[in-house]
């Protein structure tokens, strides 16, 4: 008898494993060839800037400067045209990684366990870098020389978090397939506060990440957020202003980082959080009020953007009560 069931399951796995294995030629490298079976995530993903991280304007627009091959190990990663897709995560259709893969999805190709799959090592060989030394980029050297100070360093601020200690990795936040990040409004807004008063001469205002793990603004060293003070009327010229940002600059080999102004990670001995001081030239006017910016892109490149690629508006309030508070 348990000969018999044993032999049968035996026999069932090795069914199955071939199953699978017949089923590879269905999964092919492409995202489509996923969707008949995974709808919501090949829904999720082709609205991710992950999807569109070649061919986004943002990204067409910087890389018309240098057209570099070097970018395209990150934004095409599976081609020009998927950016950052299944593959990227998963590995190839030859043998996918999971995370608990049920027998079904045995079944469906082969798929195995990986336990880092879930982890920040996922994200890391994109989202952790440091830059071709200066001038390099397009000397034609191969292979270039990298600069030693991180360009981008997120995982390395979020292991300095208090989150990543308490085991809170990146797909907590981030569903994976959707990837939400600075693009996503919202997202941002639900993170962040500003706390500001007026004293009649100062501004004191506060900045305050309620749940990022890592610094912010994160991410390409261009992103900044401006914290702006504002008369009444449009903001196109801010009465006094404060950028949350971290500045690098050429330093021999290496990408320097010259100052860090943004919210810093919260850790044992500090909170998220950052103070600004502002003293606008005369006192302000009724209805004035702050302003938090968020800005994508280098400074040199906002003109060929348009607006969404260029900067949104965070939130606002107001600093002094006025009868004509304009929005
Ligand atoms: C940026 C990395 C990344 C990309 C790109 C990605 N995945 Fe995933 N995927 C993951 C991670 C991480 C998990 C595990 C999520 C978890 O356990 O919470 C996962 C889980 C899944 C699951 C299990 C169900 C679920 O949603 O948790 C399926 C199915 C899946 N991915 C299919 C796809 C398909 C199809 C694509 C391409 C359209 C894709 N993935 C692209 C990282 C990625
Ligand atoms: C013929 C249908 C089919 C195709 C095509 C297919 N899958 Fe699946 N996949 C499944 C089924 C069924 C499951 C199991 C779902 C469950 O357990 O609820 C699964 C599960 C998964 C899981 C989850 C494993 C886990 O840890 O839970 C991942 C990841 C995954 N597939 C990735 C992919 C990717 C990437 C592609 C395209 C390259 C793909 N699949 C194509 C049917 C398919
Ligand atoms: C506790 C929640 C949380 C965790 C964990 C977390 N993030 Fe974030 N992340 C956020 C929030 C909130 C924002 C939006 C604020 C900002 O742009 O910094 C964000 C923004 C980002 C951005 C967008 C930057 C941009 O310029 O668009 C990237 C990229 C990013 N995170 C990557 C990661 C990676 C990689 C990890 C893991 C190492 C991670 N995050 C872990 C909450 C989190
Ligand atoms: C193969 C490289 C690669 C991998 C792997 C990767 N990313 Fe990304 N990610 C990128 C690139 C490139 C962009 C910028 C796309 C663009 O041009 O807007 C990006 C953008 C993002 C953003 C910003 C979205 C926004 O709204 O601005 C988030 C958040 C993010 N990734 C999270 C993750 C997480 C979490 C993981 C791991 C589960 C991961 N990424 C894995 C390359 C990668
Ligand atoms: C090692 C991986 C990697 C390489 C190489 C790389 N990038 Fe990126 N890039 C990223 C990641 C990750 C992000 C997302 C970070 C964020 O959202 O702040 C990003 C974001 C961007 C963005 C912002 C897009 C947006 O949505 O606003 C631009 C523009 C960009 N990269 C241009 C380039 C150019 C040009 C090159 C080559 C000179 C390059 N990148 C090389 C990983 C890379």
């Amino acid at each position: 008898m348990w000969r018999w069931i044993l032999g049968s399951s035996t026999a069932v796995l090795a069914i199955s494993l071939s199953v699978g294995a017949w089923r590879a030629g269905a999964v092919g490298a492409s995202p489509s060839t996923c969707a008949g079976c995974h709808p919501e995530q090949v829904s999720a993903w082709s609205g991710s800037r992950h999807a569109a991280a070649f061919h986004n304007e943002a990204f067409q627009v910087s890389w018309s400067r240098t057209e570099s091959a070097w970018c395209e190990d990150c934004h095409a990663d599976t081609s020009r045209e998927d950016g950052i897709a299944c593959r990227s995560c998963h590995g190839d259709g030859a043998r996918l990684k999971g995370d608990h893969p049920s027998l079904r999805a045995r079944l469906a190709h082969p798929i195995r366990h990986d336990p880092a799959l879930t982890s920040e090592r996922t994200c890391e060989r994109c989202h952790q870098f440091s830059l071709p030394q200066p001038g390099t980029l397009t000397s034609g050297v191969h292979p270039l020389p990298i600069a030693e100070t991180p360009s981008q360093d997120t995982v390395g601020e979020w292991r300095a978090s208090a989150a990543a200690s308490r085991g809170r990795t990146c797909i907590t936040c981030h569903d994976p397939h959707e990837a939400p990040g600075a693009h996503d409004h919202d997202f941002v807004r639900s993170a962040l506060e500003v706390e500001a008063h007026y004293d009649g001469v100062r501004v004191t205002a506060t900045v305050r990440a309620r749940d990022a793990a890592h610094a912010v603004p994160t991410g390409d060293p261009f992103r900044r957020i401006e914290l702006m003070i504002c008369g009444p009327t449009p903001c196109e010229t801010p009465l006094a202003s404060a950028v949350l940002e971290r500045r690098r600059r050429a330093q021999g080999e290496d990408w320097a980082v010259v100052s860090d102004t943004r919210i810093p990670v919260a850790s044992a001995e500090r909170s998220a959080e950052r103070t600004f001081v502002l003293t606008p030239e005369a006192p302000l006017p009724p209805g004035a009020r702050w302003r938090l910016v968020y800005r994508f892109p280098e400074p040199d490149l906002e003109e060929r953007l348009s607006r969404s690629d260029r900067y949104f508006v965070i939130d606002q309030g107001t600093l002094v009560p006025g009868a004509q508070d304009v929005l």
